[in-house]
């Protein structure tokens, strides 16, 4: 029998969970549980790069965990976990900073996005990327499930490693990102030109996974398409229908193509992929509501997820820094 192959990926505790999350990220961690040795990670230490309120910070990384678990991610399957409860994230980041160049990290698109116009702009924030290199090569991972806009970063990662292995002598697994081609991007049903994100707000073009039925309904009918009234998968043409065709072809397990040949109307389509959408969420909010009864058993998870993602990564830590020449301790 060959060793499950080994993924892992990271979530932002940045509030509540979109549906651009859930398809385009977390439903795929959800599956790749079985077949693969997952670790999952919610990255509180990223979080700081923000201007966030401490105890917002504490309730959202909670709120996250409540929400992975509700999605469906089961910590008798995977290893779920907390970044900054496994204390090696930031040493393997400093080590990995000491391989790392400013003109590499300069060129990191989120980076130039996020500190564009600002004149005082956080060490943190520019060395992000590096603290994602290190949650992904602490564990040994070959296969980084993540949306599109990730690419960049899981570049570097890939590019760290080979240079730290070239340097020093073969220690970190190189790894691969893994971007779905179908729910990869989800777009904003009020601005289909842009895509569905929590750092923009747009309450009727977002829909949260715990959204009531009654709001994924009306949100879906209020959609922006466009006026030319042809039923045509278009994404160029018709970004605002296409969305839709898309959001009801992932829900239903079906092509967006396929889904556009069964349609005559704007109308019809936008209900069958409102009761797409609501029957696609309802286990999700269920599953939600019985989580938050029982607090204690989430952190005692989060507890157990911890101490298997440490043993990992301790190690992996161990070999990285004494290839570097830190003299092992004792
Ligand atoms: P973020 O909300 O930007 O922290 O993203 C968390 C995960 O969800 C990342 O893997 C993103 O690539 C993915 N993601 C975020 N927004 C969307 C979207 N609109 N469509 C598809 N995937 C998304
Ligand atoms: N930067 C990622 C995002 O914004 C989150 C992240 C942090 C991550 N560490 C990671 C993703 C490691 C994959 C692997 O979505």
């Amino acid at each position: 029998m060959t060793a499950m192959s080994r993924v892992l990926s990271g979530l932002q505790p940045s509030g509540d969970l979109h549906l651009g999350n859930y398809l385009g990220a977390i439903r795929n961690w959800v599956a790749d549980q079985d077949a693969h040795d997952a670790f999952y990670c919610i990255v509180d230490l990223h979080a700081l790069t923000l201007d966030i309120d401490p105890a917002e910070l504490r309730t959202r990384t909670y709120e996250t965990a409540l929400d992975l678990l509700a999605a469906g991610l089961d910590p008798e399957r995977c290893t779920l976990f907390v970044q900054s409860h496994v204390t090696e994230h930031a040493e393997m980041a400093w080590l990995l900073e000491c391989t790392a160049t400013m003109g590499e990290l300069r060129r990191m698109t989120q980076f130039k996005d996020k500190s564009a116009g600002k004149d005082s702009v956080r060490v943190g924030l520019f060395t992000y990327p590096v603290l994602q290199a290190a949650d992904i090569l602490l564990y040994d991972a070959e296969r980084v499930p993540v949306g599109e806009d990730q690419r960049q970063h899981l570049e570097l990662a890939r590019e760290l490693a080979i240079r730290f292995n070239h340097r020093f002598g073969p220690t970190l697994v190189v790894p691969e990102a893994s971007i779905p081609k179908m729910g990869a991007r989800v777009m904003d049903l009020q601005h289909p030109e842009r895509k569905m994100s929590k750092s923009v707000a747009s309450p009727l073009g977002t829909i949260l996974i715990l959204d009531e039925p009654a709001d994924i309904l009306r949100k879906v009918r209020k959609a922006v398409t466009d006026t030319d009234g042809e039923v045509r998968y278009d994404p160029e043409a018709k970004p605002g229908l296409s969305n839709l065709m898309e959001l009801l072809a992932v829900a239903t397990e079906r092509t967006p193509e396929d889904v556009a040949g069964s349609y005559a109307r704007y109308g019809d389509l936008k209900d069958d992929a409102g009761e797409a959408l609501v029957e696609l969420l309802r286990p999700l909010r269920e599953r939600r509501e019985a989580l938050a009864a029982d607090p204690g058993a989430v952190a005692t998870l989060l507890a157990v997820g911890a101490k298997k993602a440490r043993s990992t990564a301790s190690a992996t830590y161990r070999r990285a820094a004494e290839a570097m020449g830190l003299l092992a301790p004792g």
